[in-house]
């Protein structure tokens, strides 16, 4: 049986997923533009999925626009959406620790002549709001942050951040892909004018999400097509997707309490372990402010990327920074940007909790992996 801490990748996805996204396929394969009962018994399918996101996000169904997941959210969020928000204005907030489906956003309005200010993070991974707040100028269009890191775990505080925006008169958007499920996200009291979401981080099928619009504002959609998605998102609907995500999020909110709390204790058990057992270990990221999930750890000395081989190879699957073209482990930009070198950054590796993970599993992975990380200290020193 293989021991799975990667979550923060893709979460396996739930029974009740798979049994809702079968039924789906197999009975309702209908357009759900076409007027007919076929039609309407897959648009009733989407519309319920819609109700059960915005119960999930505390937000109205109309504000909720289907995507292809995150990563289009983002660009859809940070490209027509910000266009017509922006006006005369051309400046954007962000950080030096997004996700790429934001960053590459931003490096493409900077080769459209837009400025954008990348506010560094403490080396505990954590944003200043003074400087943030000083980062906003009369040009700024929009501030764009990670609501939760996907490396690190760090989590933003995002109400005081959206209350500084407000407060400026700066629109802002957050990407809450690794937030849902796992913290409360209440759309009623943080004050975002859009948020990006993705299905497979909560239990959900991999090429669905949906990008939350406050107030419905006009934008020119990014997939031009037809008119579906109130003419926000051209092409046909992934129905089965869409009721996938939307039994993930119904799950999601039902379960939240629960899971935060397990996840928390399965992760802070595993630190634990680690830290008696190993030595020279230190955690990446502020602990009193990460995802109940996410456990990222520098094993001093260590390439992280043969921990991981070593680590594969015994069953059990975690993650080190991003596979970069070649298939090779890039160092994290994020552990960069904390203040690490490309060497401490390559000795850290990332655990990630969620369903199915027990104490059973904990147990396995501390009883060998002190063993492989001394191994492979000692072939680095070799
Ligand atoms: C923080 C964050 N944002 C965005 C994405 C992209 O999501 P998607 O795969 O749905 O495009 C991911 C997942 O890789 C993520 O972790």
């Amino acid at each position: 049986m293989r021991i799975y801490l990667d979550h923060n990748a893709t979460t396996p996805v739930r029974e009740e997923v798979v049994d809702a996204m079968a039924r789906v396929l197999r009975d309702h394969f209908g357009n759900p533009s076409s007027v007919h009962a076929e039609g309407a018994a897959a648009r009733a399918e989407v519309e319920r999925a819609r109700e059960s996101v915005a119960a999930l996000l505390g937000c109205a169904p109309r504000e909720l626009i289907f995507s292809a997941g995150a990563s289009e959210a983002s660009n859809t969020a940070l490209g027509p959406l910000l266009r017509a928000w922006a006006g005369a204005k051309r400046h954007v907030v962000s950080s030096n620790v997004e996700h790429p489906s934001v960053e590459e956003p931003l490096v493409a309005l900077e080769r459209a002549g837009w400025r954008v200010t990348r506010v560094p993070v403490s080396s505990e991974g954590r944003l200043d709001l003074e400087q943030l707040a000083a980062a906003i100028s009369p040009q700024t269009a929009l501030l764009t942050l990670l609501w939760a890191n996907n490396e690190t775990g760090v989590v933003q505080p995002m109400q005081r951040i959206s209350e500084l925006a407000r407060a400026r008169g700066v629109r802002i958007h957050a990407d809450a892909t690794q937030c849902l499920g796992r913290l409360p996200v209440d759309l009623r009291a943080v004050a975002l004018d859009a948020l990006s979401l993705s299905a497979h981080k909560l239990g959900g099928p991999k090429g669905v999400g949906a990008l939350f619009v406050r107030g419905e504002p006009e934008f020119e959609p990014l997939l031009r097509g037809g008119p579906q998605e109130r003419r926000r998102r051209g092409g046909t609907e992934n129905v089965p997707g869409i009721a996938g995500l939307g039994v993930a999020a119904a799950l999601a909110a039902s379960e939240l309490e629960a899971r935060s709390h397990e996840y928390a204790r399965l992760r802070d058990r595993l630190w634990d372990g680690i830290a008696a057992k190993i030595p020279r270990v230190r955690r990446n990221g502020a602990a009193d402010a990460l995802l109940c999930n996410t456990l990222n750890v520098e094993f001093e000395g260590v390439a992280g990327e043969l921990l991981l081989q070593a680590l594969d190879l015994e069953g059990i699957a975690v993650s080190a920074g991003a596979a970069c073209a070649s298939g090779a482990i890039e160092p994290s930009h994020v552990l960069l940007a904390m203040g690490r070198s490309p060497r401490q950054a390559r000795a850290s590796l990332r655990f990630s909790v969620g369903h199915g993970v027990d104490d059973g599993q904990i147990e396995c992975v501390l009883a060998r992996l002190p063993d492989l990380v001394a191994r492979v200290r000692a072939a680095g020193d070799a």
